[in-house]
């Protein structure tokens, strides 16, 4: 189910501190984390769908757009905080579009990286969510 969560956030008057822990926080253990950043302007990243692995991603710094389409509808959804996240499911497609200068994007991954999970053609997505 693709849904945005809320994570702890502790305000302290020295900086403030969020958490992510596998599942509790999200409703997966966590296998794998990665960034991306030094995204120049204009660019995408993602425009792929994953087969069996779920992700969370969060706007560490700055802001960008993660557009998901479950086969059925496309949604938008500006992420520009360091304190909640966007669940994406398996078998959902996701692009992650306009990325602010010096946005950092972090995903937490439910696997390992295998080249196999991953559904680059949009035509063979749409088979496979039917
Ligand atoms: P890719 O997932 O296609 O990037 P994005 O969806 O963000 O546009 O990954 C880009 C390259 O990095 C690709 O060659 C696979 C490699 N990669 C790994 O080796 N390990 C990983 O965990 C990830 C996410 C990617």
């Amino acid at each position: 189910m693709i849904k945005t969560i809320n994570l702890p956030k502790i305000l302290d008057e020295r900086g403030n501190l969020s958490i992510i822990e596998g599942e509790s926080h999200i409703p997966f253990d966590i296998k794998r984390v990665y960034w991306i950043y030094d995204v120049p302007g204009g660019e995408f990243r993602g425009s792929h769908a994953l087969k069996d692995t779920d992700e969370f991603i969060v706007a560490l710094s700055g802001s960008f757009d993660v557009v998901l389409d479950d086969g059925k509808e496309e949604k938008k959804f500006p992420l520009n905080r360091s304190y909640y996240g966007l669940l994406i499911p398996k078998l959902v497609w996701r692009k992650i579009e306009n990325f602010s200068t010096n946005s950092l994007a972090l995903v937490v991954s439910s696997k390992f990286f295998d080249a196999d999970e991953y559904i680059r053609d949009y035509d063979q997505f749409l088979n496979a969510v039917k």
